[in-house]
């Protein structure tokens, strides 16, 4: 993951070498951290961009931590000694700026919005930033279940404008969808291809559906595990362990949404059960309600599904 790509596969004026393009990354919370990380190991400069100074000292953290146990792990494995360690260590993290000004990404080839999943302050941050940057700078939004359509139209600039669906953590998870919406030029589509090759992401493409491809598949069976946990059909355990030994998924239903963060798995069929109120498979179970009312969202908030301990998984609750 460390590698650094070649320049020369990279098309068109923008986006043309990895030092010469700068990305700027806003949202700097499960996904947007990541996607800012895996953007500098790759060599790209990044701006990351937080609302508040607390949002942007928690969005540092994390990446540091991800950074050092990518880098001690590659230590072990021989890839470098601890010296060169270290050195790779500054040198991803001296190609990250962290900023809460938005009119530091007025340089930015490529933005990439990792915000909370609500379309209002989606289309007031598009809105505010339009004027802002370059004017053949690409947008994209990682939005894991709202229309590109809209947003692109509020950006003033939909031919630059695409989604750009990173999974979580996006260190690890090899994928990457892209959206296009009505009016994205093939121009901006590929460049935002050749930018997520290189950073080692397998790219996909998808039509501006609910979902895209993975979560439309993978949220409404998410929603199956908890509507089982309401009736009480089987534990919360059994769910999870039935899914990894019998289907072999890495990890159970109700781990995973624990993981994604409850909050946003309810934004993400909140959302759709509005929009679609004709399909079955877009419904909000209680027990997801109930959990995200009483402050409990998973990994993020230290109890969800399961109590956590940082990254670590607990009992079932
Ligand atoms: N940064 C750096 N490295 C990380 C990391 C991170 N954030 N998270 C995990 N790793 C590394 C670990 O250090 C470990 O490295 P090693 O193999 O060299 O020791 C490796 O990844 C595996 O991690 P663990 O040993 O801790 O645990 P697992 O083997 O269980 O793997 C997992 C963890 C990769 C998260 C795996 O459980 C998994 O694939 N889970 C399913 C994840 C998934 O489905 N994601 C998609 C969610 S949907 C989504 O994101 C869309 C959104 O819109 C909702």
């Amino acid at each position: 993951m460390l590698r650094r790509h070649s320049a020369a596969r990279l098309p068109g004026r923008l986006l043309s070498s990895t030092k010469e393009t700068k990305i700027g990354v806003v949202g700097l919370g499960l996904m947007g951290h990541g996607v800012a990380q895996v953007s500098a190991m790759a060599g790209f400069n990044v701006v990351a961009v937080e609302a508040k100074d607390e949002f942007l000292a928690t969005g540092k953290k994390r990446i540091e931590g991800s950074l050092g146990k990518v880098i001690s792990k590659n230590v072990q494995k021989g890839v470098y000694d601890e010296s060169g360690g270290k050195k790779s260590y500054d040198e991803i993290m001296g190609r990250l700026t962290f900023t809460t000004k938005l009119e530091d990404l007025k340089n930015c080839d490529l933005i990439i919005e990792a915000i909370v999943e609500n379309l209002p302050l989606k289309l007031d941050f598009y809105k505010k930033l339009g004027p802002l940057i370059k004017k053949d700078a690409i947008f994209c939004s990682n939005t894991s279940s709202l229309q590109i359509t809209e947003m692109a139209k509020v950006s003033g600039r939909p031919a630059n404008f695409v989604g750009l669906h990173f999974f979580n953590p996006v260190q690890i998870m090899k994928l990457v969808e892209i959206i296009r919406n009505s009016e994205t030029s093939d121009d901006t589509f590929n460049k935002v291809s050749a930018f997520g090759k290189t950073i080692g992401k397998v790219t996909v493409s998808c039509g501006d559906t609910p979902g895209f491809i993975v979560n439309r598949l993978l949220v409404p069976y998410l929603m199956q595990a908890m509507a089982m946990v309401d009736r009480k059909d089987a534990s919360v355990a059994d769910i999870d362990v039935s899914m990894q030994l019998g289907a072999g998924h890495p990890m159970g239903p109700l781990h995973l949404a624990d993981y994604i963060g409850l909050d946003t798995c309810l934004a993400i069929v909140e959302g759709w059960k509005v929009n679609y109120p004709n399909e079955p498979s877009f419904f909000v179970p209680k027990c997801l309600k109930d959990k995200v009312s009483a402050g409990k969202f998973g990994r993020k908030s230290g109890s969800g599904f399961y109590s956590w301990e940082g990254e670590k998984v607990g009992k079932p609750l």
